[in-house]
């Protein structure tokens, strides 16, 4: 048997003790700022029909054409990894008739899998918390998901270091116009394209506006704008959002070359960016998909949601500050002799029924040797229970953290004492 180490799998990632407790900030301000709001937590499986991604997120976008894990199960049936999470509340929300005549705020966390080059801040298992409302048309909506963002950036501590852009991609009518006339407008200096623009020439021009290669800005910034192409319903759906959030002080930017890498979106889209972390720059990003429902055999039922990746989250709260908050306990207890374990036990238990946080040692070992592991423990005190504890019925408590002596307790009043101590 070959003894060779294994090891995890590139871009997927192991939380270790030390870095978890960061992401125990992200996930209990997301609880929060989705309770705030009104939204209701939905869990939808890591594995779906790959089908599924096909018909939502697109068959010419890259996270279909070349990032999917997809698979064949036993019965020979093409599955894949969940990529992102819209898709699939839709699914749900079709197959539970969740939509049937109501509306719904949902919000869902998780891990997706994309088979991406791993990076700083680019993984291929990463998490997202996202939000999705279903039933609303107007953009009351979508500027409710904006404000919910923010107020995650501000629960968080990390306003300072977010920026909001928001676009409009119209309806798929006009976005169809003005597909054409991108496509005719790139046709022409098609030989200054690079190879990844050229593959997207015809299946997905709008694609070819988000390309990050310094070389094609020229071209990309004389191409036609969306915002020309816009029907009278779209631009006013789009100006009302800008005026509310004006209004409401959120600072966005405008930028009409705000395209997104999934096929369903219809109208608003909008990204907040950093600046603190380099390339992968995107926190969050989302928008409006109105004919995502029916698309995938629903009735109609317009749409609006985001998701913002933990990983890039979490990073920016390092930033924020070094320390990690460390994991404490508030009482180690220390046990000397086969004797005391039972005693020890029994205390320990008592105090966890109070609420206490008790960690027991585990393993015997001399007492310098306990209190060491006491002290990494970052526990407060120290119960010692030995021989002569047990046979007079106490328990000696020792201060960890302060210069004070010893104290021996009765141990039916240990509850009391370690409280009075603990304050
Ligand atoms: P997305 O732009 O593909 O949208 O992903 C949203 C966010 O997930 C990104 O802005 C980024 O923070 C994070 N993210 C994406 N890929 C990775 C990766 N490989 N490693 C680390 N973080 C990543 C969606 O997924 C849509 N479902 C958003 C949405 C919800 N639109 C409407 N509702």
């Amino acid at each position: 048997m070959s003894t060779k180490v294994i090891q995890s799998v590139r871009g997927m990632n192991d939380l270790l003790p030390g870095t978890v407790e960061r992401w125990h900030i992200v996930e209990s301000a997301v609880r929060k700022v989705t309770e705030l709001y009104g939204y209701r937590e939905i869990r939808v499986p890591l594995i779906e029909r790959t089908e599924l991604f096909k018909r939502s997120i697109g068959d010419t976008t890259d996270i279909v054409e070349k990032e999917m894990y997809t698979f064949q199960d036993n019965n020979g049936e093409s599955l894949t990894l969940r990529p992102e999470a819209t898709a699939s509340c839709v699914r749900a929300g079709i197959e539970h008739s969740l939509f049937y005549n109501q509306r719904m705020r949902l919000w869902y966390m998780g891990p997706m899998f994309r088979y991406e080059r791993p990076q700083k801040g680019r993984y291929r298992q990463f998490h997202q918390f996202g939000v999705e409302a279903f039933g609303w048309t107007g953009p009351d909506v979508d500027t409710e998901i904006i404000l919910l963002a923010k107020t995650l950036w501000e629960l968080l501590g990390i306003a300072n270091n977010t920026r909001l852009q928001i676009n409009t991609l119209g309806t798929p009518e006009s976005r169809a116009k003005y597909r054409t006339d991108l496509i005719e407008y790139f046709e022409k200096c098609k030989n200054s394209l690079d190879a990844d623009s050229q593959r997207r020439l015809y299946t997905n021009p709008l694609r070819i506006l988000d390309t990050k290669n310094p070389d094609m800005q020229e071209i990309v910034q004389s191409s036609p704008v969306m915002t020309d192409y816009l029907s009278k319903d779209s631009r006013e759906h789009f100006d009302l959002l800008c005026t509310t959030l004006s209004e409401l002080g959120v600072e966005f930017e405008i930028n009409p070359r705000l395209v997104r890498g999934l096929d369903y979106y219809t109208g608003t889209v909008f990204e907040w960016l950093t600046d603190l972390l380099g390339a992968q720059n995107a926190i969050c990003a989302g928008g409006r998909y109105d004919e995502l429902v029916e698309s995938l055999g629903g009735q109609q039922v317009a749409g609006a949601g985001f998701a913002s990746g933990v990983e890039r989250l979490v990073e920016l709260l390092n930033l924020e500050s070094d320390n990690a908050p460390e994991s404490a306990t508030d009482i180690y207890v220390a046990v000397l002799g086969d004797e005391a374990e039972k005693a020890a036990f029994s205390v320990s238990e008592q105090l966890r029924s109070a609420g206490i946080r008790v960690v027991m040692n585990c393993g015997g070992g001399k007492l310098s040797r306990q209190l060491r592991h006491s002290d990494q423990s970052n526990a407060k005190l120290a119960i010692i229970i030995g021989e002569s504890e047990v046979a007079s019925g106490t328990v000696t408590l020792k201060y960890l953290r302060e210069n004070r002596s010893q104290e021996t307790i009765d141990a039916g009043k240990i509850i009391d004492a370690v409280r009075k101590a603990l304050k």
